[in-house]
This record gives structure tokens, C-alpha cells and sequence, in this order.
């Protein structure tokens, strides 16, 4: 099978960053393109921590869409140890929160407010669990002395475990995993915990961080893992497993940011999200798992309806520009200056 096109359900994007102001401005349209939904991730500065706040923010998000767009934002909820069993309450009847967001504090990219110890959120992950309210994960441990490549399966292994035992009901989405023992972890999971997958770590394996000089734009948490990782994520998501979801976690950062003697993580991917998931699938030969995994399965975990309408993918190589406006800074977007090989009709 080797189609000039492909014409499916429309996809959702269960993790992304639009960020705010100027910046969420210039990166949504490309989002509202190409999926119907989104999660929207709370780390902005200062974080989206009450329904209050993640009310105003969808507001923003909508006053910033073009023109005609039906592009729906699903809002979250930031964890931090001030949250309380009556805001999960809150959210649970708002109808506009989705789901709470855990960063262990320091995790990664505007981090410093999440959690420390999850044992002192045990009450507000009993409300979450009452509710039904999913619990995203920034999944990794923070200890200095656990290696970097390692902080996932570490977090695997001693909180996620711990936590699926304590709270066995609570709904849980492991976010952006990037290893084998984290896909394995939740492929032996029951329904109601899943993860979602970037369209980098399918592409990418950690040496594209260090070929020909450091590539700042390859630069991402959870990092980019070995090849076997790689493959074994590729495995997931093309296996037809409802555990597995579309989430880019494009994050946009400015340039100067990313090319900087400390770099910030996070790759930009929403210029060509879809399209590059259908390199990934193509690659091993299952396009016609792409539609399950970006359309269906993400929806079904939510609980929301599946979209209704299509979009249309031709097999045709495009080039991505070198740079792109990220609202009066220029970004550097995944691949760019080289070529990606389907475009959106
Ligand atoms: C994200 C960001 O920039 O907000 N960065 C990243 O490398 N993934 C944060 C996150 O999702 O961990
Ligand atoms: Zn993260
Ligand atoms: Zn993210």
C-alpha cells in the first residue's frame, strides 16, 4: 500500500503549549488547521491554576483564532500544593476543565510551582478520582542523582506504580513517554490510563541532539531516547492499542531562547503536526493506523465524541521554512529548512 493520499477523521491533539499574548497569536492557527481539539497545557507563567484562571485563558485562546475556525481549546488545570479537593470540584462541574496537569516541581519548562510530594495532593487525587477528572503527567523524577536518560522509567517505577495502586479508579494519561518501559507500563495497564506520544520521539533518536554539533532544536523533555526506545514507541502507536494517543507537545520557545548557553527544552512541531505522524506511520507501513491513533483513541479516552469531519493528506514533499513568526520573534519550527513529505490539502 503505498497511497498518493489519504483522506481520514480529524484529529485532536491531547498536549500542546500556545503559550499566551503575541505568541499564542502567531502558533494556534497552525493548531487550528489541522485538529479539531486540543488539551491545552497550564504551564504559563503564572501557572493556570484555578477554573477562574483557565476560564480566562480559553478566552484569550478564542478571541485569538482566525476568522471562521470551529477549533475547540480543552482547558487544564495545573496541580501545585496549594490545589484543593473543593477546585477539583470546581473543575469537575465547569464543563470547560478537562483534566489536572502534574509537574513535579522543577520537572521542566515553567515547572517550579508543581508538585514536590504527591503524598501531600493525596486529597485532591481522591476528589480527581470521585470525579473522574484525569491526572496528566509530567513523567519524571527530579533526583539529582538519577541520570537524566533515565528519569522516566525511574518515575515508571517508583511513583507511577505506587500511584496505580493507591488509586486504582484515578484516570491517568502518562505524557509524552519516551521509553519501552514506559509504553510497556501502560500497555499492561487498564483502560483508563494511557499516554500520549510526540511525533519526535517517533522520528528521533537521541543522536539527532548531537550529529554534526548541538542541535538546540532537537532539544526536548523528556529527552529523546535511544534508538530501541524509538522503536519501541513506533510499536505502540501503530499497534492499534487504545491506550496510545496523538499529543505533540509542541512548545514553542523564540529562537534566542533555544540558541542560548542554557537552552530551553521543548520542539516545535504544530507547522506540520499531522504530516509528520504520517511519515512516522508510513515508514512502517501502517497508514491505516494513523487514524485510530490520532482520531479515535484520544477521544474515546476523554470521553468525548469523536469529530465528524475529514482531512486530506497528499504525499508530497514541501520544505519548512528556516524560521517562523512566533508573534514578533522568530522560532525555529522540526525540520525546519529540510523537507517534510506530506502536506495538508
Ligand atoms: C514543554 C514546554 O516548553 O512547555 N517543554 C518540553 O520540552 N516538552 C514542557 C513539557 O511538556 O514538559
Ligand atoms: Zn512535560
Ligand atoms: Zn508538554
Amino acid at each position: 500500500m503505498n497511497p498518493t493520499q489519504i483522506t481520514f477523521t480529524r484529529p485532536d491533539d491531547w498536549h500542546l503549549h500556545l503559550r499566551d499574548g503575541a505568541m499564542l497569536a502567531a502558533v494556534l492557527p497552525d493548531t487550528a488547521r489541522r485538529f479539531a481539539r486540543a488539551i491545552v497545557m497550564p504551564n504559563l507563567k503564572p501557572p493556570v491554576a484555578t477554573v477562574a484562571q483557565a476560564r480566562a485563558y480559553r478566552e484569550r485562546i478564542l478571541a485569538a483564532l482566525p476568522e471562521g475556525s470551529n477549533f475547540t481549546p480543552l482547558m487544564t488545570l495545573y496541580l501545585t500544593e496549594a490545589t484543593t479537593p473543593a477546585d477539583i470540584i470546581e473543575a469537575a462541574n465547569s464543563g470547560l476543565v478537562h483534566a489536572v496537569k502534574y509537574y513535579p516541581a522543577g520537572a521542566t519548562t515553567n515547572a517550579a510551582q508543581g508538585v514536590g510530594e504527591l503524598r501531600r495532593v493525596f486529597p485532591v487525587l481522591e476528589e480527581m478520582q470521585k470525579q473522574g477528572l484525569p491526572l496528566l503527567m509530567h513523567g519524571e523524577v527530579t533526583d539529582p542523582d538519577v541520570d537524566v536518560f533515565d528519569r522516566e522509567p525511574v518515575f515508571v517505577e517508583r511513583e507511577l506504580s505506587q500511584l496505580r495502586r493507591s488509586f486504582p479508579e484515578l484516570r491517568m494519561v502518562l505524557e509524552h513517554i519516551t521509553t519501552a518501559e514506559a509504553a510497556a507500563f501502560v500497555r499492561e495497564s487498564p483502560a483508563h490510563v494511557g499516554a500520549t506520544i510526540t511525533p519526535q520521539h517517533l522520528l528521533l533518536n537521541r543522536n539527532a541532539i548531537f550529529v554534526g554539533g548541538l542541535q538546540p532544536h532537537h532539544y526536548c523533555l523528556p529527552v529523546l531516547k535511544r534508538e530501541r526506545h524509538r522503536q519501541a514507541l513506533v510499536q505502540a502507536a501503530t499497534c492499534g492499542d487504545p491506550h496510545f494517543f496523538l499529543g505533540t507537545d509542541s512548545a514553542p520557545h523564540p529562537k534566542h531562547a533555544k540558541e542560548s548557553a542554557c537552552g530551553c527544552a521543548g520542539i516545535f512541531s504544530s507547522h506540520a503536526a499531522i504530516e509528520l505522524y504520517a511519515e512516522a506511520f508510513d515508514a512502517v507501513g501502517a497508514l491505516d493506523k494513523l487514524e485510530a491513533f490520532a482520531s479515535f483513541h484520544g477521544a474515546d479516552f476523554y470521553r468525548l465524541p469523536r469529530n465528524t469531519d475529514t482531512i486530506t493528506l497528499l504525499r508530497e514533499p514541501w520544505q519548512v521554512p528556516d524560521e517562523v513568526d512566533f508573534g514578533g520573534t522568530p522560532g525555529v519550527p522540526m525540520r525546519a529548512g529540510s523537507h517534510v513529505h506530506w502536506r495538508l490539502r
